[in-house]
């Protein structure tokens, strides 16, 4: 009898569309880009935090923005009422955490994570429904070189990944000047959030569409006009904002805060004020900053900004906070983009290789290898049964390996072949001078 309910059929699964398998080389590049954001906020003196991959829907329906909702997965957990959705980003869950320690944080707290985020978005080049972003933000400081500081972690450490302020530029605004200006074309207070949203989005609309919209804020054609410039205005990198003229001396002063402190901290040529940038995030309340490659061809690496509302909002008290996001998606394509990652160099790099050549030998290949692991060294071995040498060093070659061990006849007088991959040498060495031998190896340059 057949049995029932069982298939023969196999099944060709996908992994869900704007998802990504990470082999191994895709997990190298990934480890690389997380080393180097934790290296970075490590020596910067923020402290990693984590959350959970879930929270409540309405942590992020009060004030992250109808960009973000409308991208939530959202669910309800079989037979509960409950409705949960993955996060979409970590700021509402930092700002919750906050929450939970209220006044007992100390001023300043410098927290970064690196969690998976999830968009339910139209999978499209930088853009997928999961990534991993490096989110580091600053809780209790109000001054302009907070958001400095958080620019410049961000700068260190796409320096550190080999990109220069030719390649990459941080396009920074503040809030306050660009509802200033705006006030003063004409669009009343209560439009506000949406010519923000507008000017976020221009350039993913026909200009026509921009302008449409525009009217709708109330603008008449000069209006509609100053707001398009307005959209494009912004200084050449490390150049001081005064030169942007037509602003008025509030405005200028708070660019000016952020620029000095930017000289400060050294960075000024990797940055210029747009003040096209306003941020999707409706959380946001003072200076707002992108990253983008200076091509314009990858959509924007890293956003932030000052969001000194949130906690308070949440029900924590009131507390300046500031800070960014850097996700791996774009990121990963702009050093792609300028021959920065070559996954095969970033995959681990074995010390040693052993491989055994004489049948003799095959039962000292594992404690050499574990003699060899204790002594720190980073240790694989061929499981290949032959005789021949030249086959078995060509595979410690393929493992990029600096040193092949080669267990032979001589063994029964304890004696194994190192081979130096790199010089080409090869020497006889006694069992009991192994570990020193390879580690001399590997200190000599
Ligand atoms: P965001 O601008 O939504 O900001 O995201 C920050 C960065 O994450 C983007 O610039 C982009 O590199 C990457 N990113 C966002 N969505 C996707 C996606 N669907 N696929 C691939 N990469 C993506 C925030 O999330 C803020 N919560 C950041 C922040 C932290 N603000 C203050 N603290």
């Amino acid at each position: 009898m057949a049995a029932s309910g069982s298939s023969s059929k196999s099944h060709a699964f996908q992994a869900p569309r704007g998802t990504r398998d990470f082999f191994p080389p895709d997990m190298a590049v990934r480890r690389h880009l997380e080393e180097c954001w934790r290296h970075t906020s490590t020596h910067w003196g923020f402290q990693e935090i984590e959350g959970p991959t879930f929270e409540h829907l309405d942590l992020y329906t009060v004030k992250s923005g109808p960009g973000i909702v409308s991208e939530l997965f959202s669910f309800e957990r079989s037979g509960g009422d409950t409705t949960y959705a993955l996060r979409a980003e970590f700021t509402p869950t930092l700002a919750r955490m906050a929450v939970a320690k209220g006044n007992s944080l100390p001023v300043p707290t410098k927290w970064f994570s690196i969690p998976c985020l999830f968009r339910a978005e139209r999978p499209q080049r930088g853009r997928l429904r999961e990534h991993v972003q490096w989110n580091v933000d600053i809780l209790g400081l109000a001054d302009p070189s907070a958001d400095a500081e958080l620019i410049s972690v961000a700068v260190a450490a796409l320096d550190r990944l080999g990109l220069d302020p030719s390649q990459v530029q941080v396009k920074y605004s503040h809030r306050d000047v660009v509802a200033r200006l705006l006030s003063g074309l004409g669009v009343p207070e209560e439009k506000l959030p949406t010519a923000f949203e507008l000017l976020d989005r221009r350039d993913k609309m026909p200009p026509e569409v921009f302008t449409e919209k525009a009217v709708a804020l109330g603008l008449d054609e000069s209006g509609v006009q100053r707001f398009d410039e307005l959209a494009h205005a912004r200084t050449e990198p490390g150049v001081d904002p005064s030169t942007l003229g037509d602003l008025s001396s509030d405005d200028l002063e708070q660019l000016v805060a952020t620029h000095r402190s930017l000289v400060d901290h050294g960075i000024a040529d990797w940055c210029h004020v747009d003040l096209g940038i306003v941020r999707g995030l409706a959380y946001y309340t003072g200076t707002v900053f992108e990253i983008h490659e200076t091509s314009g061809k990858e959509r924007a690496i890293a956003g932030g900004g000052r969001y000194d509302h949130l906690v308070e909002l949440f029900g924590g008290p009131s507390m300046p906070a500031c800070g960014f996001g850097m996700g791996d998606v774009v990121l990963s394509l702009v050093l792609q983009d300028h021959g920065l990652i070559t996954p095969d160099t970033l995959m681990p790099q074995p010390d040693v290789f052993v491989v055994c050549a004489d049948d003799g030998a095959a039962d000292q290949l594992i404690p050499i290898c574990t003699r060899l692991r204790a002594a720190g060294l980073h240790a694989r071995r061929s499981y290949k049964s032959t005789r021949n040498v030249g086959k078995l060093l060509k595979e410690a070659g393929q493992h990029r390996a600096r040193a092949a061990v080669i267990l032979g006849g001589e063994l029964q007088e304890g004696i194994v072949a190192v081979k130096d991959l790199a010089a080409g040498t090869q020497h006889d060495v006694s069992l009991a001078d192994l570990e020193t031998t390879i580690l001399d190896m590997l200190a000599s340059p």
